[in-house]
């Protein structure tokens, strides 16, 4: 019995085996499932006891039979969630509702006094605009955790702010969290610490192609080639998904950020006008192509004059802006065909009669799509709602755990039993 559903022996046994004692184990019910439901833990105790002698099995697999029926319980009130913990923006997909958060990763800290003053959407308005002592961080560079702490209070928010309406009681959830293909055990590690820290019961880590296939319904269980590729804010990852598993992928640190670093660079150093980041990632949606447009576009941009030190108007083309994103769109070319030369040669040819599917913010930058199929000599497409299939595989795969649990990452945890 306790088999049949993994998870018991994955947490609480877990914990219970590794030299703790029961103290520490009812400590951990207790933070698991708050005070109220440790009368309940008492009373499934007593009932483990009475199994034990009965059923004459041993005291650990009645425990393990006690806590998969808990755990089944306590999962049917807990909110549980999936998250596109992304460069760019946060996502957070709630069991049976959708996506209830979409807010940029961005922290706005007081330096003076080291704490939070504000999260997300909020933290966003104060970019550019904050006096000396108010940093605005971004706690993951390239999808990866890099301000462990931030992160930590940033997912904390997050959760609390799912929780916030509930009854206080109500168990912790258990958490799907998208983690770039490729990353290493210390990187997985510290998204799975953050979430445990920031009130996660339970945490799973998926590859965010994987997810981004899930949520655009790819059939990543077939045994045939699904290609994608999540075109994001700090990372461009593009993989080759059967059977549940990535067969090939890369990763690159080149996406939708880099373009706005060198429209700002190009304009400061081929137009001698200073913009900043939300001024190139406007004019990037306004006038941005990664292929020749059919009309071409152009529009006004404001900025400082770099040799007058005062603010100036341009007219700026969509032909410029391609030329200033054109290296990093070519290396994402690059890494889309260097990873199809990896795929095994049977993957390959069920290429020719399936389309390469695109998600991830940097996927609606215009002729991205055209530029690849071009590039590949395969049919492109852009799945529905690009900017938030990673967070929808995320709530898919919480929904459909049993099912889908072999496109999820060996979390530390298991590794460790
Ligand atoms: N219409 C658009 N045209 C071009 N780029 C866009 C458009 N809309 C959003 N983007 C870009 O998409 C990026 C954000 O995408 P997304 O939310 O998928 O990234 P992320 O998941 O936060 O990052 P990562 O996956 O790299 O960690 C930003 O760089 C943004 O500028
Ligand atoms: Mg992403």
């Amino acid at each position: 019995m306790p088999g049949s559903t993994g998870e018991p022996e994955r947490t609480a046994i877990g914990l219970y085996l590794s030299g703790s004692n029961l103290s520490e184990f009812a400590n951990y019910l207790v933070s698991c499932y708050g005070m109220g439901l440790f009368i309940l833990h008492n009373f499934f105790k007593a009932v483990s006891a009475k199994l034990c002698k009965k059923k004459k099995i041993d005291s650990y697999t009645s425990f393990c039979y006690v806590i998969a029926v808990l755990n089944k319980l306590f999962g049917l009130f807990s909110k549980d969630i999936g998250i596109d913990l992304g460069t760019a923006n946060t996502l957070v997909y709630v069991r049976g509702k959708g996506i209830v958060i979409n807010e940029p990763s961005i922290v706005a800290i007081n330096n003076k006094t080291g704490t939070i003053l504000a999260i997300g959407e909020e933290a966003r308005k104060m970019v550019g605009r904050t006096p000396g002592y108010i940093v605005v961080v971004r706690p993951l560079v390239a999808g990866v955790v890099s301000d462990f702490e931030v992160t930590e209070q940033m997912l904390k928010y997050f959760i609390d702010k799912v929780h916030q309406e509930s009854f206080s009681l109500l168990p912790r959830p258990r958490v799907v969290i998208g983690v770039p293909s490729g990353v290493t055990e210390v990187e997985k590690r510290a998204v799975e610490d953050a979430a445990y820290n920031a009130g996660a019961r339970e945490v799973y880590l998926i590859e965010e192609p994987m997810a981004a296939a899930v949520g655009a319904r790819l059939p990543v269980q077939e045994a045939a080639a699904n290609v994608i590729i999540d075109i994001g804010g700090g990372s461009t990852e593009v993989a080759v998904i059967s059977m549940g598993g990535v067969v090939a992928s890369r990763s690159l640190r080149i996406a939708g950020n880099k373009f706005n670093e060198d429209i700002i660079r190009y304009l400061r150093e081929e137009r001698n006008l200073l913009i900043g980041e939300a001024t190139a990632e406007s004019v990037k949606i306004r006038l941005g192509s990664a292929y020749p447009l059919g009309e071409e576009l152009s529009g006004e941009i404001r900025g400082r004059d770099l040799v007058t030190g005062l603010p100036r108007e341009i007219v700026i083309t969509s032909e410029e802006i391609r030329r200033a994103i054109s290296r990093s769109v070519r290396s994402i070319l690059t890494e889309i065909k260097a990873t199809i030369e990896e795929t095994p040669p049977e993957l390959i040819a069920d290429l020719l009669s399936r389309s390469v599917y695109l998600s991830g913010g940097g996927s609606l930058l215009r002729g991205m799509d055209e530029i690849i199929s071009h590039e590949i000599k395969l049919p492109v497409k852009i799945v529905d709602d690009p900017l938030t299939s990673v967070a929808r595989g995320c709530g898919f795969v919480l929904e459909h755990i049993d099912k889908l649990k072999e496109v999820l990452l060996v979390t530390s945890k298991e590794a460790y039993l």
